[in-house]
This record gives structure tokens, sequence and C-alpha cells, in this order.
């Protein structure tokens, strides 16, 4: 089966930090495969821009190696690559000083008046310093889109401060924040479960859903990224963006057509909507833990202490949490979340669990009757499952049993799942922005988590410690089974 390829308008994306990580990494793979799959105009431009004196040449072998690294054999035909090469260019320019600006300049002017992208793969202090720079230079048409990703900010106030920033030069309309969480194949899939079919959204509230799961599990540790990653921890990491997103999806009202302020206007209702956690309440509705030495999939793994610059941070790598949402359709209902790095699998999952039958007329031999369950599972192996009761086949009279209706996307389609750069950066360059937060989304989830940070800050209680590749501290189960329940045990 092959997918429906629409080729985009011409266009300049111009990123800068582009001879970083997360370009070699993400962005120039993910361009090299739309460019196979013939969706990029010949015309279109990729300017790679860093402070780095690199030619033409050297982005251009720097990006055949990244791309030799991550992308499959079997996807990269020299061919291809060749002449994906050539649509680059670098241009050392400095972020802070006029250096490279004009040179810039003078090469986009070529474009004339195609649509121009910034992609802003740098740390955030400059997110500012460029957006004012690209005013200044006159870099910034009509045409033009910003994308910035997170962090966006520490807490509300500085999150306040880069909105303005980018704002005194960008309308909303032209800034692209990206949580690739939305760009996930079956994140967006969620959609399509909820709003293109009937059999779901009667039963999707407080009288028919008694709980709902999300995990992002990851078996890496910190990565390498120690510097960023131990201000940040899981709470800013991991929940006040992928993991908030996700449940923005999961309980967000049908809107009213699916584009970006009718989306973006039901996700920000779920965000007020969120039962505040504080230093009231936070010791009973989060676990906060840090991995020590242990094992995983990979073999021995070191303590996270060990692995960032301070041997005594109190930074958090693992957190669940029980969040409410105080509003018609989901009063009383909890939203469990659960992340962590150095977990036993790489699993993402959304589990909804449906209220249990409300009496039983099968005899006790029959077997236990377990609560349906739709299993929305994000990575890898992305696929949806049912878990239904059915009656146990053979003879020997009523007994019952648990299975699932089971559909591996990979199986039923058979096709590569794109990463989520893919769709995200060809949707900047089409003008659509549902998959990316606006301004106010960022901000209300700063808003709910500053309260959580700051009770932490007050207690100063530190993260419960967990052995590397285990399922993070015991008082993570033990949050969920207060409430007479577990975690879905089919997680990895
Ligand atoms: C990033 C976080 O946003 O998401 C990382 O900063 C995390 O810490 C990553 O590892 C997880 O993304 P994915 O797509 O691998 O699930």
């Amino acid at each position: 089966m092959t997918s429906r390829i629409i080729a985009v308008e011409p266009f300049d994306l111009v990123v800068f930090g582009g001879a970083g990580d997360l370009a070699y990494r993400k962005l120039l793979p993910a361009l090299f495969h739309r460019h196979a799959d013939g969706q990029i105009p010949a015309a279109a431009r990729i300017v790679g821009v860093s402070r780095r004196a690199m030619s033409d040449a050297d982005y251009r072998a720097a990006t055949r190696e990244a791309l030799g690294q991550h992308v499959a054999d079997a996807d990269r035909e020299p061919a291809l690559v060749e002449t994906f090469l050539k649509r680059l260019h670098f241009i050392p320019v400095d972020a802070r000083s006029d250096a490279g600006w004009d040179d810039l300049g003078t090469l986009l002017q070529k474009g004339g008046g195609r649509i121009r992208a910034f992609y802003l793969a740098v740390a955030p202090e400059l997110f500012g310093t460029i957006s004012a720079k690209l005013g200044g230079k006159g870099l910034a048409t009509p045409a033009t889109r910003v994308i910035i990703e997170k962090p966006i900010g520490h807490d509300l106030a500085s999150a306040v401060a880069v909105n303005d920033a980018i704002g005194q030069i960008f309308e909303e309309g032209q800034i692209y924040r990206i949580d690739h969480y939305l760009g996930k194949e079956t994140v967006q899939n969620l959609m399509a479960l909820r709003f293109a079919n009937a059999l779901f959204e009667p039963l999707w509230n407080a009288a028919h859903v008694d709980h709902v799961q999300i995990t992002v599990a990851e078996t890496i540790g910190v990565a390498g990224r120690g510097d960023y990653y131990d201000h940040a921890g899981a709470l800013r990491d991991m929940v006040q963006n992928h993991m908030i997103q996700l449940l923005c999806l999961v309980a967000m009202e049908p809107p009213a057509e699916m584009n970006a302020d009718s989306m973006r206007d039901e996700k920000i209702k779920v965000l007020r909507s969120l039962e505040p956690i504080n230093a009231h309440n936070s010791a009973r509705l989060i676990v906060r833990g840090q991995y020590r030495a242990g094992g995983g999939p990979n073999g021995p793994a070191p303590a996270y202490a060990s692995e960032v610059a301070n041997p005594a941070s109190a930074t958090e790598t693992f957190i669940a949490l029980r969040a409410g949402i105080n509003n018609w359709r989901w009063a009383g209902v909890p939203f469990y979340l659960r992340t962590g790095k150095r977990l036993p699998t790489r699993a993402s999952e959304i589990v909804v669990s449906f209220r249990a039958i409300p009496h039983s007329i099968f005899a006790p031999e029959a077997g236990e009757i377990e609560q349906n369950r739709l299993v929305i599972r994000l990575q890898p192996d992305e696929g949806v499952k049912l878990n239904l009761m059915i009656k146990d086949p053979g003879p020997g009279g009523m007994r019952l049993r648990y299975v699932p209706l089971d559909m591996s996307f990979a199986e039923a389609f058979g096709i590569r799942s794109p990463d989520a750069y893919e769709r995200l950066i060809l949707d900047v360059i089409r003008g659509n922005q549902t998959l990316f937060m606006r301004r106010d989304e960022v901000e209300a989830a700063w808003a709910w988590i500053d309260p959580i940070a700051e009770a932490w800050q007050a207690s100063n209680e530190t993260p419960k410690p967990y052995p590397a590749g285990t399922w993070g501290p015991a008082a993570s189960i033990a949050l969920i089974e207060r409430d007479g329940r577990t975690w879905y045990d089919e997680v990895g």
C-alpha cells in the first residue's frame, strides 16, 4: 500500500543550528524522506546556518554522513541522496552580531516572495535575539514562518517573556511551536478513532470511563544532555508538553472542525479545567523518582547522579501523577500519567479503561470479567487494541476470556511510519498550525506546572530512588493501587 503524496509550494527553509544535533539527527533525515517521496519541489532550498565556518560542500558532506546514520539503508537510494544534497546550502551567521546576515539576505532574495521558514534549532535564549535580527534585517516577509521547540521557558514568567520577544516580530499565525508528539502518526490516529467513528464518543465520558492511563516510558538515560536535563527534569521535559498534550487530545470536546483554532480552543479548555496540584496535595498526587545504578535492556546502567555535573542532583527522572479534570465530561475520572528514563522498555501508550459491567449473569466458574480497555500504542509497534471479554472457544461450559482485537498499523498497512518531523515541517510549509501549540496553550500548561515545581521546592523532599531498568519507585504503584487500580501491565 502506498501513501498519497501531495507536493508543497517551493520554499526556503533556514535552519539556525543547522549543524547541530537536532538538524542532523531529525530535521535533515525527515526532509530527505519527503524529498525521496517527491513531495518537495525542485526549487526548494534548505539553508543550514550557524556560527561555524562551513562551506556548502562541508555541509553536504556532513549531511551525507548524518543520513548514513539516521536513514535506513533501504530508504537511502544514492541518486536521491545526491539530488537532496544539491538543495543544501550553508551560511555562517552569528546570531549575536551582524556577521553573516547580509549573506543570508542575499541568498534568500534569490527566492523572491516564496515561503520562508526559519527553524530555530538553537538554545531558547536565542529565540528572541534571532527573531529581532530577522525583523531588523528585513528577512521576515509576510510569507515567513518561524519554528521553535521546547523548552519554551522554564516557568510561566519565562515562557511569557519568550513569547513576547518572538511576538514583537511575528504574528501568532506565523509562529509554529513544535511539540513533536503531536506529529506522531498514532497521536493523529487518536483524532481519527475518536471523531471518525460513532462507536467511542458516546462512551467517552465519566459515565462510562473508569480512568485513563498515559505512559511514556524510555529506556535511555539523559544521553549526553545532562546540562539541559538536570535543569528541566521529567516535569518540564515531558509532562509540561508531551504528556499534557496527549491528555488534552484524549479529554477535549469534539472540535467544530479539524483546524488549528478549533482544535486549540478545545485543548485550552481542558488545560483550564485541570485540577490544581500544589503544596496542599502534591504529596498525595505525584511521585517523583530518580534512577540509581541498575540494569535495563542495554545492560548495566549508571546512576543518574553520576551522569550529570552535580552528584547531589535532586532532579527527577521519573514522574507518576494523578490528574483530575474538573468539567462535566470528566469530573471524578482520574488521568494517571507516568513517564521516566531508564525504565525496562521503550513504550508509549494511552489506555482508556471503561467501567466494569453493572452486573454479571455468569457463574463464578466462568472467571473474572475485566474492564474493556482501549489501548492506543504510540510507539513502538504503533497500533490500537480493544480488549474485550469473549467466551473461551471450545467445549467445557461457559468460561470467559479477555482478548484483544488487535490492529498493528505496520502489519495492516505495510508502510514505514513517518517520523513526526516529516509531517510537522511540511505542515509549516503548508501553513497548517493544527498540530502546533498556540501561545495560550503553552502558557496555560506552565500555569498548571508551576505550583507543582514550587511545592517540590518548598518541601525539600528529594526524588525517590529506583534502580535503572525498573518501573520507577514502588510509590508509583502505591499511587494507583490506593485507588483500587493497577498500571496496565501489557505496557512493554
Ligand atoms: C524530548 C525530550 O522532547 O522527547 C527527551 O526532551 C525525550 O528527553 C524525547 O527523550 C522522547 O521523544 P520520542 O519521540 O523518542 O518519544
